[in-house]
């Protein structure tokens, strides 16, 4: 596959093909909406429900890092001259992901969101790593830093929850078993030709299968280092 190496700026893009332009813009909205489609699952019902004042501090800050994600590629896409803010009051139902359309009834769910959704996050926006679209370099460091925070968070508290006793780890465990297979899915389908396209314009590195393996390669053992069992991946199964 050839790689695309020139570097956009936003006053290129005009004169960039229809094809890197749609897909470079449709890159950017569906970031901006997985960024603002966390909070709006979990913040009304979790910042003030967090078991501890400290919890509920790190509710509070990671939806305002969420948000600001959010405002950062919407602010790309402004750079661009499109406006899709439109995203800000888009139903759940009609998120851009699934996994955005779920809901987190036990705060487990709120742990392994972190733990796994913001991983997938983390693969996601480590495709746009040396993007063709150059105001990512200025922007990506910041988020994928906070990412990870997000992840080791939704670790520690996981861990919590197994160490707490059996209800606890069985709690842990339905979570898991719910967002892993929510979380594979969000790689989209193995041998998508849109992927290769994204990748000949230099927009990202990984075709879906390839993230999808590293991923499950990454985080099957911290699942057994939870001393959780790692759930069927066939369950799923719509990404085949
Ligand atoms: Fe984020
Ligand atoms: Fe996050």
């Amino acid at each position: 596959m050839t790689q695309f190496n020139d570097r956009i700026e936003p006053k290129d893009f005009a004169k960039m093909p229809k094809e890197y332009q749609s897909l470079l813009t449709r890159l950017l909205t569906i970031q901006a909406d997985c960024e603002i489609g966390g909070p709006h699952i979990y913040v009304d019902h979790w910042t003030l429900r967090a078991p501890t004042v400290d919890d509920q501090w790190r509710v509070a800050k990671i939806a305002m890092e969420e948000i600001d994600h959010c405002r950062k590629f919407l602010r790309m896409l402004g750079l661009l001259e499109i406006d899709r803010s439109d995203i800000l009051t888009r139903p759940r139902s009609k998120r851009e992901v699934d996994a955005f359309k779920e809901d987190m009834p036990h705060w487990a769910d709120f742990a392994a969101f972190g733990m796994l959704i913001d991983k997938v996050g983390e693969y996601q926006l480590e495709e746009m790593t040396s993007s063709s679209y150059r105001p990512v370099e200025d922007y990506l460091p910041q988020i994928l830093r906070e990412e990870k925070g997000h992840i080791s968070y939704g670790q520690q508290q996981l861990e919590k929850l197994v160490k707490s006793g059996d209800e606890g780890r069985a709690a842990a465990q339905a979570a898991i078993d719910k967002w892993y297979i929510v979380g594979l899915d969000m790689f989209g389908t193995s041998g998508s030709s849109r992927t290769e396209r994204y990748i000949e314009w230099g927009l990202k590195r990984r075709t879906n299968e390839e993230a999808r393996r590293q991923y499950i390669a990454e985080v099957d053992p911290q699942i057994e280092a939870l001393g959780l069992v790692i759930p069927d991946k066939l369950q799923g199964r719509k990404y085949l």
